[in-house]
Parts: C-alpha cells; structure tokens; sequence
C-alpha cells in the first residue's frame, strides 16, 4: 500500500516508518525536518509540509491509500495544548481534498478523564495530572473524528505508556475503551513498545474491526 506517516521522524513514527518498508508498503514521511529522518530505502519518500495547513499537505496526500500519524506534542502547563485538533483539522481537509479515505492515528490510555479511577496511584495522581493537557486535546481530537468526519474511516489507536523497544511477539490485546481492563476491570498492564504499537497501527490496514473507533491496545 501507498502509506502517508505523519510524526516519522518521532520515536514511534520510526518504528512505524521501518516495520512498514519491511512489509513491503510504499511510505511518505511528511515531516517538518527532513534531515532528522535517517532511514534510507528505495520505498521511502521524505517530503517537507506544515502539518496544521491543509494546501501544504493536500499536495502530498495525491493516491495515497492510508494515512498514519504518531504525532505528539509537548506537555504545557500555563496553556492549552492544541497541536492535536489544530493538525487533524488540516489532515482531514488534506484528506478530503485528495479523496484519501483512511486514517489511523494515536491518542493514549485514559483520555477521558474519569477511566482512570481504577489505575494505579502513581498514574492517577501524578502521571495523569502532568499530562491532563495533553490528554484534553486528545481527547478532543477524538471527538472531531468521531462527530465530524463519518465520511471518513478513521481509527484512533490508544495505548498505555510507550517504552522506547522493537516489535515483540507477543500477542496484541484490545478494547473498545480508555484502556484494556482485566477480568476485574483492572488496567492489564501499564506499558506497551513502541515497536508493538506500530506493529497494532499496520496490523490495521489489512481487517475492518476497528473502523470508525477508538480502541485501547497493550500485549500480553
Ligand atoms: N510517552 C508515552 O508514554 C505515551 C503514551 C501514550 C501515548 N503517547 C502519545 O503517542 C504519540 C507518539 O509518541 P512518541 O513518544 O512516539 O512521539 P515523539 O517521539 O515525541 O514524536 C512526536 C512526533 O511529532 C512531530 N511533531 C511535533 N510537533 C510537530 C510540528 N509542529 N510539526 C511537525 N511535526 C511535529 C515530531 O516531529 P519532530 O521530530 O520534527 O519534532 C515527531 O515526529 C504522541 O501523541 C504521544 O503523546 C505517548
């Protein structure tokens, strides 16, 4: 498939940009830096765009099939964090303009803020409440996605805290939630590899369970 990945040049987005070469896709990174992407393959394509304009990404978006993002932005503790809605608002309207219909991008664990009671102290009262910011404008992204674009098949990934290790073999768990509970609605695990995320994000290009939703992943 031809793979358009936003955030390429982040931690995830590496991974993501590489396991998808692997299997054979054709990528385009959109990036802002070009020179911080150091993955050479005949498959890959680095092109420079402003991710929160639609005309500087439209021109890219051309007979793609599929767009990932693994975008992020820092946490701000006397502002709003907006990176999120502001780049998705273009991404879509990029989309929408070159009639590409997919897009699968990542949010995180525990986005709306009352799925976390059942978490541990530590994510509850210190991790959460550090990146709350963040988290919002997730969270508001996802709501855009979900109200404002039925036109479109879109997947929101959600995972826990991201440990920066390849791919494993380890067996994927999902939910149609905030996170992955266990049978006592406790959180299975608190952390997944990126490499195993970007593994969940391709694994998506192939089946139709997730389209239109919001699904919490971890491994087992
Ligand atoms: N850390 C965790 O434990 C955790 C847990 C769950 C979910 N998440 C979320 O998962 C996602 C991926 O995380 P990560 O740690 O892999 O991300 P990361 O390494 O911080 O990478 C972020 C990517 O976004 C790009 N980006 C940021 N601002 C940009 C801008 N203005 N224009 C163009 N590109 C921009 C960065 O480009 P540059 O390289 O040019 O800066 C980079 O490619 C993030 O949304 C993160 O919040 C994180």
């Amino acid at each position: 498939m031809k793979l358009l990945v936003l955030g390429a040049t982040g931690q995830t987005g590496q991974f993501l940009v590489r396991q998808a070469l692997g299997q054979g896709h054709v990528v385009k990174a959109v990036v802002r830096t070009p020179s911080k992407l150091t993955i050479q393959h005949d498959n890959l394509k680095v092109v420079e765009a402003n991710i929160f304009s639609a005309d500087s990404l439209a021109e890219h978006f051309d007979e793609q099939d599929a767009v990932m993002s693994c975008l992020g932005f820092p946490v701000s503790i006397f502002s709003a964090v907006t990176g999120y809605t502001e780049s998705v608002k273009a991404v879509v309207a990029a989309m929408r303009k070159a009639k590409v219909n997919r897009v699968i991008a990542m949010t995180s664990w525990y986005t709306k803020p009352e799925t976390a009671h059942n978490s541990s102290w530590m994510v509850r009262w210190f991790l959460i409440p550090m990146i709350r910011n963040i988290l919002n404008n997730m969270q508001e992204m996802e709501n855009y996605l979900n109200k404002e674009c039925e036109d479109l098949n879109w997947t929101v990934i959600r995972p826990p805290e991201l440990q920066n290790a390849p791919e494993t073999d380890k067996e994927l768990l999902t939910h149609e939630g905030y996170f992955v509970p266990d049978t006592d609605g406790i959180p299975i695990t608190n952390s997944v590899t990126r490499g195993d995320v970007a593994r969940f994000m391709l694994s998506l290009l192939n089946v139709d369970l997730w389209n239109k939703k919001a699904v919490a992943m971890v491994t087992k």
